[in-house]
């Protein structure tokens, strides 16, 4: 049976009444009909792509134009779930104008249900904008790859007082602002779980702990289809890498050796007309 569409209201609901949400990251046709097929409720085309998809070592150089191409495949392959097109790197930070522009092509242009971008406090003004152009926007706080620089690295943020409260006011100011979703990246559980319990807009966690209103994870981590080093607040479901790798090698042999094509993969023809070409 079809599922009825997740809207923003669905989302807050299942916040009321504790029902955990489930959001999985997808960069194609394939991935997002393998997500809405085992009923993920939110879609979140991540700059992730830089690294799972593009063999980048980060996500800083991933364009407006790679982020569409990929949120439109993305879109085709949904039916149910609510989709999120995250903004790369400095596709917003320069101007309200241009986080509203590049936002709105998010909708616009593929379909996206909300934009996703990174920062706190200092991006409540650029949040209130996008808001108020009709977009709905999820926040993105603790560790955020596009600052990995500035951060030194990939680390938990927020470990003490002074960080910590930085996070909460920054969810606050977010909030205000008009986010309805945000993500906790790798933030201790117990500031995600203060956190979650103070906000009224609905949280998602990754590296944050269980008492997130919902959780998210990378669609390569989830599969085992990466050759990276699978982060710690992750789980690998299956390890896709080597089912594949197996399958690829086996055809490699097949075809070489002459197992593959069959007689089945093939098309027949007359021999009559076979007979007459001029060879
Ligand atoms: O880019 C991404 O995939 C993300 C998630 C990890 C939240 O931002």
């Amino acid at each position: 049976m079809d599922r009825k569409q997740v809207t923003i209201p669905d989302l807050y609901q299942m916040k009321k009444e504790g029902r955990k949400i489930s959001v999985l990251t997808a960069y194609d046709y394939p991935g997002a009909v393998l997500a809405e097929a085992a009923g993920v409720d939110v879609v979140l085309v991540g700059d992730s792509l830089g690294n799972v998809v593009m063999g980048l070592n980060g996500t800083v150089p991933v364009t407006m134009e790679e982020m569409i191409h990929h949120l439109k495949a993305v879109r085709r392959g949904l039916r149910s779930a609510f989709l999120i097109g995250d903004l790369p790197f400095l596709s917003y930070q320069v101007s309200r104008e241009q986080a509203i522009l590049n936002s709105g092509r998010m909708l616009k242009e593929a379909g996206c249900d909300m934009v996703k971008l990174e920062g706190g406090a200092e991006m409540a003004e650029t949040v209130r904008a996008i808001v108020d152009a009709g977009i709905p926007v999820c926040a993105h706080i603790g560790l955020t790859p596009q600052s990995v620089s500035k951060l030194g690295g990939y680390k938990v943020q927020g470990k003490d007082l002074a960080t910590a409260q930085k996070l909460v006011d920054g969810a606050k100011a977010l909030q205000q602002a008009g986010a309805d979703l945000i993500v906790f990246e790798c933030i201790p559980s117990a500031l995600a779980q203060a956190i979650t319990k103070a906000v009224e807009m609905v949280t998602i966690g990754i590296g944050a702990g269980p008492d997130c209103d919902g959780q998210v994870l990378v669609f390569h981590d989830v599969l085992g289809l990466t050759t990276r080093k699978t982060p710690k607040m992750a789980k690998q479901y299956l390890n896709l890498m080597d089912l594949a790798g197996a399958a690829l090698g086996q055809y490699v042999s097949e075809v070489r050796a002459g197992g593959f094509p069959g007689p089945e993969h093939g098309f027949a023809m007359d021999p009559a007309v076979v007979a007459q070409l001029k060879l």
